[in-house]
Parts: structure tokens; sequence; C-alpha cells
């Protein structure tokens, strides 16, 4: 009897354990990308290709969020619309409703080389991938781009690079403060 029901339990527990394995295999929010690195000449336009795949399509837009970085800096984002920051490249709202948020560059030119970051943020999930972009131009016989590539160091995530932009800003705000007390506490000063 008492055999009986710790074999019982034993099953509850392996069958609750197997449906969370499940769930969590479900939400599973999937994003891929093109093959690194992705090879381009000056001049050519080129498809940066980044997929994701949510376990209940279609996509449900107003939970998601996508973010594309070029060495740190914002080029696209959708976050309940469509926000290109950079007039180089270009991005479709209705192929992004099919999980394409794939970005399109026209006319590389040689500083447009270096790493590419796709982030997808859906409803609690994030993935980042990245696609390394080499360009070369056929017009130069030397290349002279490659110690270009990692300005950026590695690692240093658009979050954080956003957070140091925000202490700047915190401290310019911060010292234009001071300024306008020093100016008044002088002016005590003066009229005493
Ligand atoms: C993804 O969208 C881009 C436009 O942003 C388009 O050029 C490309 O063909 C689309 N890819 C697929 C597989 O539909």
């Amino acid at each position: 009897m008492r055999r009986g029901m710790r074999e019982m339990a034993v099953q509850v527990m392996f069958a609750a354990f197997s449906f969370l394995l499940i769930r969590v295999s479900l939400s599973e929010l999937q994003v891929t990308v093109s093959e690194s690195p992705v090879k381009a000449n000056v001049g050519d336009n080129l498809l940066l290709t980044c997929h994701l795949g949510v376990d209940q399509p279609p996509v449900d837009m107003s939970r998601l969020m996508i973010q594309w970085y070029h060495r740190g800096n914002l080029l696209a984002e959708y976050d309940n619309k469509l926000d290109i920051q950079d007039p180089k490249v270009h991005m479709s709202k209705e192929e992004l409703q099919k999980g394409n948020a794939s970005l399109l560059l026209s006319n590389i030119k040689a500083n447009q080389a270096g790493s590419y970051r796709c982030y997808v943020y859906y409803a609690a999930d994030t993935r980042m991938k990245e696609i390394v972009l080499e360009v070369a131009d056929p017009t130069k016989v030397q290349e002279e781009e490659e110690d270009e590539q990692e300005i950026c160091p590695k690692g240093s995530s658009p979050l954080v690079l956003n957070k140091v932009d925000e202490m700047i800003s915190d401290f310019y705000k911060i010292h234009g403060k001071l300024r306008s007390l020093t100016r008044k506490v002088q002016k005590c000063l003066c009229s005493q």
C-alpha cells in the first residue's frame, strides 16, 4: 500500500515535470539570422536576415519589439511603430507581421562593415543574434578597413551604451543646475 502510493507520487511528479518541460519548449522564441560572415562589395544592396518564430503564430505585434544595432548605434526599431533611425537601412512592417525582421542595406559603404545585432523582445522573451558584415572594395587593392571593425569593444551591449548616454545627459543637467545656482549666489552676494 505504502509502496503503491510512493510510486503514484513519483508518477505524478514525473507527469508534472514533463508538462513543465513541454510548456517551456512551447514558449520558446526562435530567432535565426544570416550566417556570418556576410560578404558584400561597396555599392551592393544586401539583406541581413533576421526571422522570428513564435509558439503561437501569427506574431502578436503589441507584444513585439525589435531593435537593430550596428556598433552600438540604433539603426531601426519597432515598438508599436516602425522607427528607421538610419536613412541607409530599410525594414518593412508588413514583413514583420510575418516574423521577418530582416534589414535591407542599400548602396553599402565600407564604414558599414562590422557587427549587426538583431534584438527581438517578445512578451517576456528576449533573443539577440549577431551578424558580421565584411565589405570589400574591389576598386582598392589594399584592405585597410580591417582594424576599423572593433571600435565598440566586445560585450558592450547597447543597453550599457544607452546607460552611458543617460549618465552623460544627467551630468549635463546637474551641471546646468549648478551653474544657475552659482549665478544666483553670485547675484545675492553682489546685491549685499
Ligand atoms: C523579408 O523582408 C524583406 C524586406 O524587408 C524582403 O526583401 C525579403 O524578401 C523578405 N524575406 C522573406 C523570406 O519573405
